[in-house]
């Protein structure tokens, strides 16, 4: 228990429902620098590897005998080892180096080398090198699309909405595992609705993947493990070698794969070692590289958590997406599991690869909302959209995404649904019926779905998966059933397996089905002008965020209450008690209603009958020299026989003046315009009606909100704009009257 109420409040917050420890290097629970980390080392004799990072061949474990023989570039290595590490580190960011040059010398690293390169560098430089390093030259971005019912006809439709939100890739997976084909198959439909292109895959059981793609119901495969330790590989019942064996199979049907690794998970499995995160992720990179992969997922992936209770974890997850691209391997930087309760924390973690870029930002964003993702909860998910349309806009940076239309995107997702009950009712599946399709469309969640009958649906997944049928019966019901489109997008799909040109490194699709890859659209980054750059129509509709409104616009009336006022010409200084309310040259004619939405009719009507209150006369003036409030106030008290002036700017601020005072000082302001409402206008027309009569006048206190500013500075800034546009220069100041048609 606090016993200060500062720190109990900062005890509760969201922040502190993360768990942090201390390092305990031995359980491998340290980002770098354990006690079992080698130093980098390395011999060759006769072209073979004879001892590396401190151990000789005859001391090799199953990972050490698998790296040393496929994944380190022997021609190269001897230089590049012999290269001063904080040397190759700068090569990193240095921007007179190109990329080629630097991916030479680090496919001859081992991995303490290479871990020794990336500690070398502040998370800063890690952007830049990443910036500089990742494989293709336009960023891209993941998704993940599931549901708790596995209900298919929101998973076509959520498909559809990731597709024609911009992303590149859409992963799903299963919340009861014989679904997986029924998943599959309804991503594939529907990222095909969406937008044309898009890399779909279905995560579950390696064997049953396989078949998925065989089936050609997927496109890419992710989920091939591996694990920085022999003990650790062997839990999951494989081996580099298996791995290798499984990639093969993929690719040698058309699949893109890449392999999954990231810190922790050997910590997790009790199996670290006593190595550090770092240098186990370098193992697990150069068995990924030498197992034929083009790419990887890492920055922890789902042990993201582990990483982030460490010192220096968040910088660490952002170095092995580093060591990645150093590799040359395409990287999807993470950024999937829940990272923090804080949102704060998940944002600022998020830079680390959003401001840089990378092949894919996320490894999956959780377009869905939170309580469906059946990868254990998104980091971002469908509910951030919007904020992470606006991180783009406002960092000027490309994070793959597009801002769309709520009635477009209903009709993207509807024909989604719609074609996926077409080719269900082909294959003879239990039916998606129309009010499964009308909540898919409009619905938040699966919750929100009808529930269908589970046993006969897996019955005939099943049938589907041992039986005949393929995507091409698809691709038959959609062309004859009114989605020739649809049909043509996935037979397209099906044929760029054939060609094979999407398993070059870090490949996606265009919306043409052009290839955009390590080999198309390699990374040129060479400093300022050079590499990616968000310009042009891309930039444009980055900035076409529905939010954003036409500042020019004529302000819309929320009222009906217009204020019409009758200039009766230029005024004299008056006498007695009077108050005089001096008006900004806007007030009543172009506009008329404040900052707050109160009409100016009954905003000039409360303090009419609050200065009449306490019987004292008043009278109107506009000023046209100026919209500046100081002034208008200093003019009206000028010419107020009191010396008492009521000053207001048409967007409401108030300010209540005397002859005497300099322009800048006052009896009461009001300045928080956004505060004010129309009682305390009554209050301020008593008080001036006060001040007027010589008696004590209590100032009124108006309450303060700390996000007035926020709220309203836009708004202020345009409405003053328009003041400012009617000022007159040199136009005395005139007598109004109160046309009897504006109710007042
Ligand atoms: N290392 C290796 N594999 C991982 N996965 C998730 N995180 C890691 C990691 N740090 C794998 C899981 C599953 C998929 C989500 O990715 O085993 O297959
Ligand atoms: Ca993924």
């Amino acid at each position: 228990m606090s016993q200060s109420r500062r720190f109990a409040v900062r005890a509760a917050r969201e922040i502190n429902k993360d768990t942090f420890i201390q390092e305990w290097p031995e359980a491998g629970l340290v980002m770098l620098g354990a006690p079992a980390d080698p130093r980098p080392s390395l011999r060759i004799e006769n072209g073979e590897i004879i001892e590396m990072d401190g151990k000789l061949r005859d001391q090799f474990d199953m990972i050490d005998t698998f790296v040393a023989r496929h994944s380190i570039r022997l021609d190269v290595a001897e230089e590049a080892m012999a290269t001063d590490s904080l040397q190759l580190a700068r090569m990193l960011v240095d921007i007179h180096v190109p990329r080629a040059d630097v991916i030479r010398r680090m496919n001859g690293l081992t991995a303490a080398k290479l871990v020794e390169v990336v500690s070398h560098l502040n998370v800063v430089e890690m952007m830049m090198a990443l910036q500089k390093m990742r494989v293709r030259r336009t960023p891209a971005n993941q998704a993940h699309v599931t549901n708790r019912k596995d209900s298919p006809a929101l998973l076509a439709a959520d498909a559809a909405e990731a597709a024609f939100r911009g992303f590149a890739e859409i992963e799903t997976t299963v919340g009861v595992a014989r679904y997986a084909p029924w998943n599959a198959l309804a991503v594939l439909v529907g990222s095909q609705t969406g937008r044309s292109g898009v890399l779909t895959q279905c995560a579950v059981e390696e064997a049953m993947s396989l078949q998925l793609a065989m089936k050609g119901l997927t496109t890419y495969a992710e989920t091939l493990s591996v694990y920085g330790t022999d003990p650790a590989f062997i839990d999951g019942d494989d081996t580099p070698w298996s791995k290798g064996f499984l990639a093969s199979a993929y690719a040698s049907r058309g699949v893109k794969i890449r392999f999954t690794s990231g810190t922790g998970s050997e910590a997790l499995m009790a199996h670290a070692n006593g190595h550090s995160m770092l240098y186990l992720e370098a193992l697990c990179l150069l068995m990924t590289k030498g197992a034929g992969s083009q790419g990887v997922q890492n920055g922890s992936i789902s042990c993201i958590a582990l990483p982030e209770s460490l010192p220096g974890g968040v910088a660490g997850v952002a170095a092995e997406n580093l060591l990645a691209a150093m590799l040359d391997l395409e990287v999807a930087t993470g950024n999937d599991a829940m990272a923090s309760h804080s949102d704060i924390r998940k944002s600022a973690k998020l830079m680390l690869q959003f401001l840089p870029g990378s092949d894919f930002i996320f490894s999956g964003y959780s377009s869905i909302p939170k309580q469906d993702n059946m990868f254990g909860g998104g980091n971002l998910d469908a509910d951030d959209l919007d904020d992470y349309l606006v991180l783009q806009r406002d960092m000027k940076v490309d994070g793959g995404l597009r801002p769309v239309r709520e009635e477009e995107t209903l009709a993207v997702r509807r024909r989604a649904a719609e074609a996926l009950a077409v080719v269900f009712e082909a294959f003879g599946f239990p039916p998606i019926t129309r009010a499964e399709i009308d909540r898919a469309v409009a619905g938040y969640a699966s919750s929100d779905m009808p529930d269908r009958d589970m046993a006969a649906d897996l019955a005939a997944a099943e049938r589907f998966l041992t039986g005949p049928e393929t995507v091409l019966g698809a691709v038959r019901a959609l062309a004859k059933n009114g989605f020739p489109d649809i049909a043509r997008n996935i037979l397209e799909i099906e044929r760029q397996r054939v060609i094979g040109d999407y398993l070059q490194p870090a490949a996606i699709f265009t919306r043409d089905f052009d290839v955009l890859s390590g080999v198309t659209d390699a990374n040129d980054y060479r400093g300022p002008g050079t590499g990616y750059r968000l310009t042009g129509p891309r930039w444009d509709e980055i900035c076409d965020i529905p939010q954003a409104y036409d500042p020019q616009l004529p302000q819309t009336p929320v009222s009906g209450i217009t204020l019409e006022l009758e200039e009766c010409g230029e005024t004299i200084v008056g006498s007695g008690p009077e108050v005089v309310i001096a008006v900004g040259p806007a007030f009543g004619t172009r506009l008329q209603q404040t900052v707050n939405d109160l009409p100016l009719a009954s905003v000039l009507g409360q303090l009419l009958a609050g200065i009449a209150e306490e019987g004292v006369p008043a009278r109107l003036i506009k000023i046209y020299r100026t919209s500046d409030l100081g002034q208008i106030s200093f003019e009206g008290s000028r010419l107020s026989g009191s010396g008492i002036a009521i000053g207001i700017q048409s967007k409401g601020t108030t300010v209540i003046h005397r002859r005497g005072l300099l322009p800048l000082n006052n009896l009461e302001l009001f300045s928080q315009a956004s505060q004010l409402s129309l009682e305390h206008y009554h209050r301020i027309g008593r008080n001036a009606a006060g001040y007027a009569l010589g008696r004590p006048v209590e100032p009124l206190l108006v309450p303060v909100d700390n996000m007035a500013r926020l709220k309203y500075i836009v708004k202020t800034t345009i409405l003053h704009r328009h003041e400012t546009e009617c000022v007159e220069s040199g136009r005395p100041p005139e007598l109004l009257r109160i046309k009897p048609r504006s109710r007042v």
